[in-house]
């Protein structure tokens, strides 16, 4: 397995464009499925969950092509020719779950795998199932599989959630298009990629109102059609970039940035002492003046401070001057960076889902282990920052959502290389 090896160094300057967004360009993947004619997709970025869930559409008889060098990506499902979707693929990845509201709602049955617990915490999928029943599909559990089926169709209802879920609204969003009649979902998740989900949807002729905002209104088609749609670009990994000039100085610019998909985020970011300006090409990120302050953050649901940030903000708050309180609320097990930061010099205690960081003077190189996917991003950040140099392992989960990170970061003057495993 790969390693990624940072040298912790000072300012970095340059600029860092945004790539596509990951768990947007994959919800939009399975929208392919609701239509005979193809779906074009522009700004996709080249990631390893793109390129497994392409393998469980492809399994489903959906033609995947890329153009471009894999900017764009052509999905063809003309005919569905297989309603399963095997536990192989979906343990893999948790957005293959959502093949579930599409394949039902284009085939009146849909046959799969629960994706099982995964490193951060639980990650039931009660609500998925809950939605739609409330649509009229009748759900049993299998061994291991989640069986659905709806012969005559899904019918439009109200769905409430009882809290914010990003993946049960968008199977019941995908769902809701071919329904009959009117679908409400109440308590829906505000994110922006499930707005861009339901963006694409519209263009394919789907009929949505209220995306964006907590309640999303769908009027059911008989049919979805060809639409060429481009994938707003990734706001985790531009936050993520946005931490690297905060915790070793410079000035970065990220191409392709927007602030209105962060804003929770920039504001604890000026908070800590970080210039953010928008520039015409994206937004700058600066700094400048001294030590970064201790600030603290409660993770929430858009539009509030996002979970796949807590790790990253960890990073940064190691170095800050005086004591930060670091909440996550929306995953149990999400703290998982803290062992392996604390291996570099940081303090931090964790009591359940909070997370206390005094700040120190300097964290010093060490080899640390990645855990999931923001976790890893953090120990190079961290690393960053470090006297010495951090080897960081099981590199593979960061193949999954950044891609070519360390070209990104080599590009603005850091130095980090990647070992591969065989050399
Ligand atoms: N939950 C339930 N039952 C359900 C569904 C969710 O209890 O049926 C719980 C979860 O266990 C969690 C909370 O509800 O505690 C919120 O989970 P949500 O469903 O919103 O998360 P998700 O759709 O599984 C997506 C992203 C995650 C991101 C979360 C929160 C994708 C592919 N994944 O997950 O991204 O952290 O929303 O914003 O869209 C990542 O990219 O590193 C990542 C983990």
């Amino acid at each position: 397995m790969d390693s990624i090896i940072v040298e912790g160094n000072g300012p970095l300057s340059g600029q860092i464009p945004i790539s596509g967004a990951k768990n947007t360009c994959l919800k939009l993947m399975t929208a392919a499925l609701l239509s005979d004619e193809p779906l074009t997709l522009t700004n996709v970025p080249r990631l390893s969950d793109i390129r497994t869930l392409s393998t469980l559409l492809e399994s489903h008889g959906c033609e995947v092509a890329l153009l471009q060098g894999g900017r764009v990506m052509v999905l063809s499902a003309r005919e569905i020719t297989n309603r399963r979707a095997d536990y192989e693929i979906v343990r893999k990845l948790r957005a293959s779950f959502n093949v579930l509201g599409p394949l039902l709602a284009r085939e009146g049955e849909a046959i799969v795998s629960l994706p099982g617990g995964c490193a951060i915490g639980a990650r039931k999928v009660d609500l998925h199932i809950m939605a739609l029943e409330k649509l009229g599909a009748t759900i049993t559990l299998e061994e291991g599989y989640v069986h659905a089926t709806a012969p005559n169709g899904l019918t439009g209802a109200v769905i409430e959630f009882p809290f914010v879920s990003v993946g049960a609204t968008e199977n019941a969003l995908t769902a809701a298009t071919l329904a009959k009649g009117t679908t409400v979902i109440r308590n829906a998740a505000r994110e922006p990629d499930t707005v861009d989900l339901a963006k694409c949807l519209v263009e394919m002729g789907a009929k949505i109102s209220g995306a964006g905002t907590s309640e999303i209104t769908i009027e059911g088609v008989d049919r979805l059609h060809a639409a060429t749609h481009q994938v707003i670009p990734d706001r985790i990994e531009m936050g993520t970039f946005m931490i690297a000039p905060a915790i070793c100085g410079g000035e970065v610019e990220l191409l392709g940035g927007r602030r209105d998909l962060l804003e929770a985020f920039c504001e604890k970011l000026e908070a800590a002492g970080i210039d953010i300006t928008e520039t015409e090409a994206g937004l700058k990120v600066a700094r400048r003046n001294g030590a970064v302050k201790a600030v603290d953050v409660t993770t929430a649901p858009f539009p509030g401070f996002p979970t796949d940030l807590q790790a990253q903000f960890m990073a940064l708050m190691c170095t800050a001057e005086g004591t930060s309180t670091l909440e996550e609320t929306i995953f149990e097990n999400r703290f998982m960076h803290a062992p392996e930061l604390i291996r570099m010099g940081a303090r931090i205690d964790v009591h359940g889902g909070t997370a206390t960081v005094t700040g120190v003077k300097g964290l010093t190189g060490a080899p640390v282990m990645a855990t999931d996917l923001r976790a890893s991003v953090s120990l190079i950040l961290a690393g960053l920052a470090a006297e010495g140099e951090t080897t960081v392992a099981r590199v593979y989960h960061l193949d999954r959502g950044y891609e070519r990170i360390e070209e990104k970061l080599s590009a603005v003057g850091a130095k980090v290389s990647r070992v591969k495993a065989d050399g």
